[in-house]
């Protein structure tokens, strides 16, 4: 085994919790909770079947009612709901792995169908051009969302504290909040969705203004070392792509590092689309204003993940579409053993309980001679 092919199972100590290796279950939506968005067995199976990461991030799980805007997906806005996660959680702590939920509000990527006829809200009333979305009512085109208003703001930090308050409750060991791929917090951060005239709106201290009060809220509730914070600076995903993308995300990669989070996840590789409005930012830019914990992702192999941590690029890289029809992926690494092809795109969201192409992905079985 080359030095390489050990950095990725390097334990590593991340806010008081011992990391078994350095790879990381991305956050999935699966869609798999039905329409009271409760987490259940099965679920709780799904994160078992991958416990082998050094650290699990939940799919994305909304913060409130208003944050709606996936078919399906699970919440944490009623304490029904936080309950639910507890057997979650339960399961994959007796596995000895430790458990983030990614905390989530959908802004403008969502539809009226699920807000009883009204419109979604966004920092300002720009459309999302994009095929359209899958609602309760089936698929629909975007519509122009809300702007929110300024006073309305403190009560969509106060949905994530109380969603930070249920995770803490549930057991989780910390939260991650969701800045990326074009949702309410990316849309806010970035001025291509971001028009507003406020506080919040116009300079990149302004844009940022929002999700630093989310991370200042929830790092009451879990100790700053227990939060993580996503973004996705070349992501195309959602329409997004702003001009002044590196300026924007540099800022607010600088300000986070004031706030001893657990660690700052950046999707610094174009495997889930990228906006070509200049180079690629890079995790080296992050590191140079970041100097926490760094967690890369997106198109990842267990080579170019070996090589980005073992050269010090980042210090744990989240998988997601490789751990989805392998939950063996830590010991197919381990082993070198091959990994499956990628599962069908129509069963990643495929709808309530269903088993198929979640929970039935085979372990590898080794051949007679292999290691
Ligand atoms: C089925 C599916 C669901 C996803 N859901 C989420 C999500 O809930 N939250 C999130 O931040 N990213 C989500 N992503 C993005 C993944 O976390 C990850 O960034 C992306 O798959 C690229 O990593 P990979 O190349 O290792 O798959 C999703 C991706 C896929 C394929």
């Amino acid at each position: 085994m080359t030095h390489e092919r050990h950095a990725l199972v390097e334990p590593l100590d991340l806010g008081g919790l011992r990391l078994k290796n350095r790879i990381v279950l991305a956050p999935m939506t699966r869609a798999r909770a039905g329409a009271e968005r409760l987490a259940h067995p099965l679920i709780a199976e799904y994160y078992v079947q991958r416990a082998a990461a050094g650290l699990l991030i939940t799919e994305a799980t909304t913060v409130s009612a208003q944050g709606n805007g996936w078919v399906n997906s699970p919440g944490i806005y009623t304490d029904d709901q936080g309950r639910a996660w507890k057997q979650v959680v339960d399961a994959v702590h007796a596995e000895g792995s430790p458990i983030f939920l990614q905390l989530w509000h959908c802004g403008r990527a969502s539809h009226s169908a699920f807000h009883g006829g009204a419109l979604p809200v966004a920092p300002s009333p720009i459309q999302l051009e994009g095929e359209g979305v899958h609602t309760p009512a089936g698929k629909q085109p975007y519509e122009t969302p809300r702007a929110l208003e300024t006073d309305e703001l403190p009560g969509v930090v106060a949905d994530y504290v109380a969603a930070a308050r249920r995770a803490r409750a549930a057991g989780f060991d910390g939260v991650e909040i969701h800045s990326a791929n074009g949702y309410l917090l990316d849309q806010f951060l970035q001025s291509r969705t971001n028009h507003r005239d406020d506080a919040y709106g116009g300079s990149v201290e302004n844009r940022f203004r929002l999700l630093r009060e989310v991370v200042e809220g929830v790092t009451g509730v879990f100790a700053a070392d227990r939060v993580g914070v996503r973004l996705s600076p070349n992501g195309v995903f959602n329409d997004m792509g702003s001009p002044d993308f590196r300026e924007t995300f540099l800022h607010a990669a600088g300000e986070l590092d004031t706030s001893g989070l657990a660690y700052l996840h950046v999707m610094d590789g174009l495997a889930f689309g990228f906006h070509e409005l200049g180079e690629p930012m890079t995790l080296a830019e992050f590191r140079a204003v970041f100097h926490g914990p760094l967690m890369g992702n997106c198109g990842y192999s267990q080579e170019t993940a070996e090589a980005a941590i073992a050269r010090g690029a980042a210090d744990l890289i989240a998988f997601g579409r490789p751990f989805i029809s392998n939950p063996d992926l830590v010991e197919r690494f381990r082993h070198g053993w091959p990994l499956a092809p990628e599962g069908d795109p129509a069963t990643w969201y495929s709808g309530t309980h269903a088993a198929e192409g979640y929970t039935d992905y085979p372990e590898h079985t080794p051949t007679v001679g292999s290691s």
